[in-house]
């Protein structure tokens, strides 16, 4: 039976991994690798084929026993660790070591481009340490609008960010989730290469604030801000150096870039298309406009 570790999963991307993965990999065993189980199994449903270990990236003593017995590592980087030499060196050292030779790992589109973030640096590791690899590089998540943004929305019905008139391209985390079990469900068809998982819209946070506005009778304004101030609003916030550094980047560099590419690689690998931001919206509306339901 093929055993598929997945980090991060109690997060955006894991907890859809593990969905379709357990909806349509029965013959796999899936093994969550958390910080804390307890927690990790009350924010996971209770699938047959799936079980926990005990897993933390600024650990080191934890790799050896998640790693046993592995065939596929589903790796992501956690928003808040930036430094790859210093935690993704080690860990990859340890799957290696424990016979781990597939590694999946949760870029970012356009990360061939940026060597300043930390997925490049990732990728190359990778790479260069001779596993075999599947990079998922998706474009801007729709589910920020519900997560990271959401307290600003919730509190002055506001999103505040570095990034005037550019365009992102949004993609529904389900859909990510979705392809995402597909690759590793068949790794050797698709190993060596990376997929960038796109939506089919490119917006801006003006044109999304006004289509949210519009579905949710609340009228949410979109302010931007120049980037030094943004960073250091989040350090304020209590955002580390790496972690505001790299949203920062992540939500100016595109004004100085061309449009995202709109990529067919999830429809090609799935046969289906991508979710659309006004079903996205329509389906979280109540959590956007929480503040008006109290
Ligand atoms: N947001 C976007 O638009 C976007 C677009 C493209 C790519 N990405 C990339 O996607 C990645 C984030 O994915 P996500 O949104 O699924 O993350 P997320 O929702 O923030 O979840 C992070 C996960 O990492 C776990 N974690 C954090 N620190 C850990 C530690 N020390 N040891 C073990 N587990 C730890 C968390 O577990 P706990 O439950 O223990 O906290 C959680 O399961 C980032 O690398 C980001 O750059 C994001």
């Amino acid at each position: 039976m093929k055993r598929i570790l997945i980090s991060g999963a109690t997060g955006n991307i894991g907890e859809e991994v593990i969905y379709y993965l357990s909806e349509t990999c029965n013959e796999s065993e899936i093994i969550a690798a958390v910080r804390n189980i307890e927690n990790a199994k009350k924010i996971l449903p209770n699938h047959g084929n799936l079980s926990f270990t005990g897993f933390d990236f600024e650990d080191e003593s934890s790799f050896n026993t998640a790693f046993k017995n592995i065939d596929v590592l589903f790796l992501l980087r956690p928003p808040h660790i930036s430094q790859v030499d210093k935690y993704f060196k080690p860990l990859l050292v340890a799957a290696k070591k424990n016979g781990i030779t597939k590694v999946i790992f949760l870029s970012v589109q356009g990360v061939e481009k940026s060597k300043v973030i930390p997925h490049h640096k990732i990728e190359h590791l990778i790479v260069q340490m001779g596993f075999k690899y599947i990079f998922v590089r998706p474009s801007y998540f729709m589910q920020n609008l519900t997560t990271t943004l959401l307290p600003e929305i919730l509190k002055n019905q506001s999103i505040t960010l570095p990034a005037g008139q550019a365009k992102f391209n949004w993609i529904d985390v389900k859909n990510i989730g979705e392809v995402t079990a597909i690759l590793i469900k068949s790794f050797d068809k698709y190993q060596n290469r990376a997929y960038e998982i796109t939506g089919t819209e490119n917006r801006s946070f003006q044109e999304v604030t006004d289509l949210m506005s519009q579905i949710t009778g609340v009228n949410i304004s979109f302010k931007n801000i120049n980037p030094l101030s943004f960073f250091f609003k989040k350090k304020k916030e209590g955002a580390s150096n790496g972690f505001a550094l790299v949203i920062t980047i992540l939500h100016f560099l595109p004004r100085l870039q061309k449009e995202p590419r709109i990529s067919d690689d999830f429809s090609v690998i799935t046969g289906k298309k991508t979710n659309k931001l006004k079903e996205f919206i329509e389906r979280e509306k109540e959590k956007i406009t929480k503040h008006k339901l109290q």
